[in-house]
């Protein structure tokens, strides 16, 4: 049996944590042969039902999860965090945008931020769903000077995964056969949802669909894919947005088989964008590393639509600047 590794949840009590916490304790995040010590980081009024998700977890009789630390002190939450899944945040509600919450939710990603870089393992990779995910992410990468910013990413693998579903639908075909998509910039209304070089069972995908459908159903349908959802459950995505966390982490780790996956990362000037603003890029994982996929052609309608999102993003760094030591 492997040493167990440290995973801290936090917003343990939360919607998506309750469909995530059970899939880490099962295998799917680090293997069926790896023992877990699991971290659960809640605020005080969730306590409570912090306990009786805990009671639940137990109830599992889990072979793999060796403790399980329930707190509300982020210095206990992530004293030598491996993996850390900053997920506790506030959720947007109809009529909002993801960036409406920054003034919510931005505290909390610097404090958990300086916590991680002063308690966490120096090995740790940490992944911010809690959104405004990329600003958040930002803002906690800052103030964790000791660690290296590739150590930090936010999750638009929720976005590529619906890129996918909506691809493969369009084209009748299974989402098996859709590789390539990619996801260009913020989590948000402006990200670009990209398949220029996409294939669907083997054939380029511009080839199968017209560029009408492109620019009016399949960019706005992804773009604006949480708000229908939120629309229609009254409440933010919750089990897909699991799905994509244990997808985003366990491809990180053990790699993503030279498959390309959309990952926002600490951009290093890649394609022209602004280095330091964590955007979302195609990558490969491989070796617990990502890299950016380089050299993809762009064409001016790309370019505009890359820039249209960055320029989002230095907009929300500029309205946390307080936070970015
Ligand atoms: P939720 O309200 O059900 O749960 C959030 C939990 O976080 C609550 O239990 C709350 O008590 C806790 N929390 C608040 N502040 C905290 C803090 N400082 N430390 C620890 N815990 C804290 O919300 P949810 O549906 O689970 O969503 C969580 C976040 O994830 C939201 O911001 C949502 O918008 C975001 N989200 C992101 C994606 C994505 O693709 N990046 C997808 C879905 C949801
Ligand atoms: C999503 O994409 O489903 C989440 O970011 C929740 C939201 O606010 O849309």
């Amino acid at each position: 049996m492997k040493n167990p590794v440290t995973v801290t949840v936090t917003g343990a009590a939360g919607q998506i944590s309750y469909s995530l916490l059970f899939r880490i304790a099962s295998g799917e995040l680090l293997g069926a042969d790896q023992p877990i010590i699991l971290k659960l980081l809640e605020i005080p009024p969730a306590m409570e039902a912090l306990g009786g998700v805990v009671m639940e977890l137990n109830d599992l009789a889990s072979p793999l999860i060796q403790e399980i630390v329930s707190t509300s002190d982020p210095d206990v939450a992530f004293k030598d965090v491996e993996y850390a899944l900053l997920v506790g945040s506030r959720p947007r509600g109809p009529g909002m945008e993801r960036k409406d919450l920054i003034e919510a939710n931005a505290q909390i990603f610097s404090v958990q931020g300086k916590s991680i870089n002063d308690n966490g393992n120096r090995n740790v990779k940490v992944l911010v769903v809690g959104n405004p995910a990329n600003t958040n992410c930002l803002i906690a990468q800052r103030n964790a000077p000791d660690l290296d910013p590739r150590q930090f990413t936010a999750m638009t693998r929720l976005d590529h995964n619906r890129a996918v579903s909506q691809l493969a639908e369009k084209t009748g075909k299974h989402v098996s056969e859709v590789s390539g998509v990619m996801i260009w910039g913020n989590h948000s209304a402006t990200q670009y949802p990209d398949i220029r070089h996409a294939t669907v069972d083997g054939k380029n995908a511009t080839e199968l669909v017209d560029q009408d459908w492109i620019e009016n159903s399949f960019i706005p349908k992804v773009q604006k894919r949480g708000a229908e959802i939120i629309k229609a459950r009254g409440s933010s995505s919750a089990a897909s947005a699991a799905n994509a966390a244990i997808e985003h982490m366990k491809d990180w780790v053990s790699g993503s088989d030279e498959r390309r996956v959309s990952m926002a990362i600490y951009s290093d000037g890649s394609y022209g964008i602004e280095k330091g603003l964590f955007y979302s890029y195609p990558c490969i994982c491989a070796a617990g590393e990502w890299s950016i996929e380089q050299n993809l052609a762009v064409d001016s309608f790309a370019q505009q639509k890359m820039a249209d999102t960055e320029k989002e993003l230095v907009e929300e760094r500029d309205a946390v600047k307080h936070l970015l030591p």
